[in-house]
């Protein structure tokens, strides 16, 4: 009988022990430059990834979002010069300046890592050591057209009219001698990756871009300089630095202890998610890719590429002139309000223009027309008419079916890493909540079951809305929780699980309260 016992036990175990695995989602943005302040489009790459990250945190994930700054090359090193300071001392007054908007634009990442920690050091000495031992790095004399601003080496051919084809400026004649890689090596390697994991890289469009750059065929790169010395120093040869990209690349190995913990290392890696913009597919689709095979780990598994934010017709850039600052819009229009725009109108992989009055509209329309709206006319006729006491909703309402449907799409949406299509169905359910009160005018009703229904069913709608826009709008989504009278937080552990139609039920006094986002002008 023990021995039965003890055996069910056993079993029971590890049932449970299956049951709670929680699965892992690690997801990096690009590590950002420091040879300016961080701009509009850097913040679009933000919160996107934020969003992201929240949502799977929502769906009881273990999330590790990691971002940074990349901090060598001789970009900086001149933006430097030009400000009189050394480069140490500029990276460490700028690097504090990206942690800082990324806190004012409530950014939720795990780890922020700068390419000048002794972490990262070791990480990529002993990563690029790997790589020389197999073979796949040799010296030689290199000759070539560099883009100071994009830190690469281009073609004759690539060029446009004889300029940089992304920074349409010069591009300056260098020669010395280098350590290359054999990226020539991996062409055929590269393309049974991408044929044998056909989503590694999206959205398609942009997978055959990477494609096309295999197919075109692979030259080894050059992979060190001797004429700076701001970088990390080759362990095997100490004239020589990397160069930029190849230690920028290895961040994603650093954060997660390539070299140090072989157990993190494998808990995390290679089922990564990079977000990245269109201008550095070649080096995350190719290079990276490359790199991981040659230093005998598997390629990242997920990159997925988005588009850049333009300002009349052009990416917004310091070359351009065209910078827009994300924490004066923020201090005009409101954390959420711009954290919404970003991502409700432009779809995650397209370009997007960015305009004040595309923004203005979508705050009036999608913010104060419609959610805003639509709880202030509720917890009015709430407080008005049931004395704040909340109804419950109607199991057999007819906003349920619609309501289902439209966290499917969110959900589905979210999964897809397309906020936009999840925004989108989310305002859908706004919509037709705002048009069911039109219909029945709740404000004209006596207090009776009729009332209740109404109300408690766009109180429900409400509760919905808040757990589907947290991730792209949290201190929105909670201050909505708060006003229908919920406790906790929409951010709960087990929000997906009352994520279903029926659930809402408060037993606190609903107050009407100001605006949530009062019309613009
Ligand atoms: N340091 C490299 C990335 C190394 S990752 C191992 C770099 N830095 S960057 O600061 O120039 O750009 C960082 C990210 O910001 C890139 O994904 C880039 O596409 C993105 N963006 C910069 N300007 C942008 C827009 N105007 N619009 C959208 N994204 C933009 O590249």
């Amino acid at each position: 009988m023990l021995k039965i016992i003890r055996a069910l036990t056993a079993v029971t175990s590890l049932f449970i022990a299956k049951v709670h695995v929680v699965s892992r989602f690690f997801i990096t943005t690009p590590i950002y430059y420091v040879n300016d302040v961080p701009h509009l489009g850097h913040a679009y790459t933000m919160v996107s990834t934020d969003s992201i990250a929240r949502w799977r945190r929502l769906c009881g994930e273990e999330v590790f979002f990691l971002t940074g700054t990349d901090e060598h090359g001789l970009k900086i090193a001149q933006a430097a010069a030009e400000n009189g300071m050394s480069p140490k001392q500029w990276t460490d007054l700028l690097s504090p300046r990206f942690q800082d908007a990324w806190r004012k634009l409530n950014i939720s990442y795990d780890d922020f890592i700068r390419t000048t920690e002794t972490r990262h050091y070791e990480t990529v000495q002993a990563f690029l050591s790997s790589v020389y031992e197999n073979g796949y790095i040799y010296k030689d004399i290199y000759r070539g057209l560099y883009c100071v601003p994009c830190e690469a080496y281009y073609q004759e051919s690539e060029l446009s009219d004889g300029n940089c084809p992304i920074h349409n400026r010069p591009v300056t004649v260098m020669e010395e001698e280098n350590y290359f890689f054999r990226l020539s090596a991996f062409t055929d390697r590269l393309l049974e990756w991408y044929e044998k994991f056909p989503n590694a890289v999206r959205p398609l469009s942009k997978r055959n871009e990477a494609l096309g750059f295999i197919r075109q065929g692979l030259q080894d790169i050059s992979i060190t300089r001797t004429s700076i010395d701001w970088g990390v120093p080759v362990p095997w040869d100490d004239q020589h630095v990397f160069y930029v990209w190849y230690d920028a690349l290895i961040n994603y190995l650093t954060a997660i202890d390539y070299g140090r913990d072989a157990d993190r290392f494998k808990a995390w890696w290679p089922s990564v998610h990079h977000v990245i913009g269109k201008d550095i597919i070649r080096f995350h689709c190719v290079w990276w890719p490359a790199m991981c095979m040659a230093a005998g780990i598997d390629p990242p598994a997920n990159i997925f590429v988005h588009g850049w934010l333009l300002v009349g017709g052009e990416k917004m850039a310091k070359s351009a002139g065209n910078k827009v600052d994300p924490l004066e819009l923020v201090e005009d229009f409101g954390l959420d309000a711009v954290r919404y725009y970003l991502l409700r109108d432009t779809n995650f992989g397209s370009d997007g223009d960015f305009t004040y009055e595309a923004l203005t509209a979508r705050y009036n329309s999608d913010l104060a027309n419609n959610l805003g709206n639509l709880l202030q006319r509720v917890t009015t006729v709430v407080a008005n008419k049931l004395d704040g006491r909340a109804p419950q909703p109607a199991i057999d309402s007819p906003l349920a079916i619609f309501a289902t449907q439209a966290l499917n799409r969110a959900k589905a949406s979210w999964n897809e890493f397309a906020p936009q299509d999840a925004l989108e169905a989310v305002w859908s359910l706004i919509h037709e909540t705002n048009a069911r009160l039109e219909v029945v005018a709740p404000w004209k009703l006596e207090p009776g079951d009729e009332l209740e229904n109404v109300l408690g069913d766009a109180l429900e709608c409400l509760r919905l809305v808040c757990i589907t826009i947290y991730p792209v709008m949290p201190d929105t989504s909670s201050e909505v929780w708060a006003r229908i009278g919920l406790d906790g937080s929409p951010n709960h552990q087990d929000a997906l699980t009352s994520f279903t139609w029926g659930l809402y039920r408060s037993a606190r006094t609903i107050e009407k309260g100001t605006p949530l986002f009062p019309r613009r002008k």
